[in-house]
């Protein structure tokens, strides 16, 4: 049987952090309900003791969010989790995500101290958070850069201290997807008490490699996967959750499924942009403007003849506009058939012919030729036979 991976949406949490996404109470509020009819399993609203702002934020996604777990992050600092399980008081299902970096850089250089009081505070920052949830998700920051013996230590002492989710971070986005793999396959192998906790994956996307660390993640045995809505998070931005649901529905083989409601995809990615004012790039998997243009004549052809050779997603799956057939000099003849046609115009073979030529001639000017450009082109040509 298929096996569930669950999704953590951090579009509230890491998302926002960037520079200019930063959101008000109510516009978090009318997202976190978006996320939750989209089905994303758990909600990350926020970073409580941050600023009064994004406590009041937490308290009320909290006390609005029905079904989805409500998560809340804290340092390992007793103040952060107090302040995070008052804001989470009213969640129906309350999460505490804590933790500590555990890479030498963060050892050394942030804390300036040792492996062993790492741990420590570790297992101590579960053991407060578990007074106030039996949901505690620990994450070890910088965990892609931290050796896999230590890691693997720091997991088993935290499960032992309570903790039900651990988050493998690949902070700086720094490994290549076969190491993440390994590294989640060697906490598998090599962490007694591991069945007791969900592994989770949370990857950033300095290198490009967020969405495949991720996916490599799952397939050696981590069953939550965090990300955001059009991947946005702290610098080159986090695993984007569009990429991981559609990897995970188009390769059936892997045997696994996520809850999410993928026609509301393209509609839920665009109101993140207007709301976040960060415009999605025009050829961003899944949801940007060109995931289902095509441009050129080859691809045009085969599209026209078989829409499977050249998209290996229905568009109306993601809630998408439908695929299109851009017009530019790098067009070919079905593909001017085609528009002509959708507007209106029952051109022969050999019309076709004719119009191509002065079809080329528009489009070496313009960058796209337009519907208005095709009727001044018909209108050109025999008038007579028009019929549009
Ligand atoms: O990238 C990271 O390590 C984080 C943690 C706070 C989970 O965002
Ligand atoms: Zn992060």
């Amino acid at each position: 049987m298929d096996q569930q991976v669950f999704i953590f949406d951090t579009t509230l949490r890491d998302g926002e952090q960037v520079p200019g996404c930063k959101l008000n109470t109510k516009e978090k509020l009318e997202l976190a309900l978006k996320l939750e009819a989209l089905g994303v399993d758990v909600i990350e609203a926020g970073f409580p003791i941050s600023s009064p702002g994004d406590f009041e934020s937490v308290t009320q996604i909290s006390r609005a969010i029905k079904t989805a777990t409500v998560c809340g992050l804290s340092r390992a600092v007793q103040k952060d989790i107090e302040v995070a399980a008052q804001a989470l008081k009213y969640a129906k299902r309350p999460r505490i995500h804590t933790g500590i970096g555990t890479s030498d850089f963060h050892i050394k250089s942030k804390f300036n101290t040792t492996k062993e009081e790492i741990l420590l505070r570790a297992v101590q920052a579960v053991k407060w958070a578990r007074n106030f949830t039996d949901d505690v998700e620990f994450y070890a920051e910088d965990a892609g850069r931290t050796e896999n013996e230590y890691l693997a230590r720091v997991i088993e002492a935290v499960i032992a201290a309570g903790a039900t989710v651990v988050n493998i971070p690949d902070t700086t986005g720094y490994c290549l997807p076969d190491q993440y793999g390994e590294k989640i396959a060697f906490l598998k192998n090599n962490v007694s008490n591991i069945d007791k906790a969900v592994i989770s994956c949370h990857c950033h996307n300095d290198l490009g490699l967020a969405t495949a660390n991720s996916i490599a993640g799952v397939v050696s045995g981590a069953r939550q996967i965090e990300c955001t809505i059009n991947g946005l998070g702290e610098r080159a931005g986090n695993t984007s959750l569009e990429e991981v649901v559609m990897v995970i529905k188009q390769h059936k083989h892997l045997g696994l499924f996520t809850n999410i409601q993928s026609k509301m995809l393209n509609p839920l990615s665009r109101e993140v942009s207007d709301i976040m004012r960060v415009p999605v790039q025009p050829n961003k998997a899944i949801v940007g403007a060109n995931a289902f243009s095509h441009s050129s004549g080859i691809h045009q052809d085969g599209f026209l003849k078989d829409s499977l050779t050249y998209e290996i997603i229905n568009p109306e799956e993601v809630g998408a506009d439908g695929s299109k057939i851009v017009l530019t000099a790098r067009s070919g003849r079905s593909a001017l058939a085609y528009r002509f046609q959708k507007i209106g115009y029952e051109f022969t073979r050999n019309d076709i012919d004719v119009l191509y030529d002065a079809f080329l001639k528009v489009a070496d000017k313009i960058k796209e030729v337009e519907e208005a450009d095709l009727h001044a082109l018909a209108k050109a040509y025999k008038p007579e036979n028009i019929t549009a």
